[in-house]
């Protein structure tokens, strides 16, 4: 089996990409280099330029590299930015994701691992965040996760697909203290 990982280049991707190759898995990498460092990558693990927004380079790669499941990271991910560009945002992340569901059906790739964002939970006025806390995003880059998430489930549903959002808090920062308010990850979808 191989894992397309979509922005794989970028900060958590290298790492996904680290650790499943390092685990036997095979990976294939598919980054727009926008916001990618292509250094980071093992140099056994193949990297395809490209972006999500190409659906027929998607359905390439999906056929060529024989992909039986995805993590999908690709996305712009700046809040500021989400603000001042808010189509660029839900045309980049909502539209690649469904570029990608299209031609994951259309493959019958049938496994999907989406990043979603705790960015989702908006400004929640409670002490301990967890997956029963209601959803409410204050910016359009926690918007477009929480869409994604919908739209992951939809087409889960439609097509067949296994899928999982993982919710991840800021994933660099200094040494969590015991107790601390807020869990590292959180996972929805199913
Ligand atoms: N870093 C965090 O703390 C954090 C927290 C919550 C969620 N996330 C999510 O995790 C994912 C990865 O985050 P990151 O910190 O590694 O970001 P990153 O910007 O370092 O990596 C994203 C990668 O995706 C690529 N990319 C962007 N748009 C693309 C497209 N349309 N097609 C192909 N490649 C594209 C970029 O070139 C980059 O290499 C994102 O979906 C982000 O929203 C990150």
């Amino acid at each position: 089996m191989t894992w397309l990982i979509t922005g794989g280049a970028g900060y958590i991707g290298a790492h996904v990409a680290r650790a499943m190759a390092g685990a036997g898995e095979k990976v294939v990498v598919l980054d727009d280099l926008s916001a990618a460092v292509p250094a980071r990558l093992p140099s056994d693990v193949p990297l395809v330029t490209g972006s999500t927004l190409d659906a027929t380079r998607l359905s390439e790669v999906l056929t060529e590299y024989g992909v039986t499941g995805v993590v999908h990271l690709a996305a712009r991910k700046q809040v500021g930015e989400s603000v001042a560009e808010p189509t660029r945002y839900y045309r980049e992340n909502i539209g690649g994701l469904a570029n990608l569901l299209d031609a994951m059906a259309a493959s019958d790739v049938r496994r999907l691992l989406f990043s979603s964002s705790a960015a989702v939970y908006g400004n929640p006025e409670v002490d301990l965040i967890t997956e029963d806390t209601p959803c409410a995003p204050v910016n359009p880059y926690g918007e477009t996760k929480l869409a994604g998430e919908w739209l992951v489930r939809a087409a889960g549903r439609a097509h067949g697909i296994s899928t999982a959002c993982l919710r991840y808090f800021n994933v660099a920062r200094a040494p969590r203290r015991r107790n601390s308010r807020t869990p590292a990850c959180s996972t929805s979808c199913r």
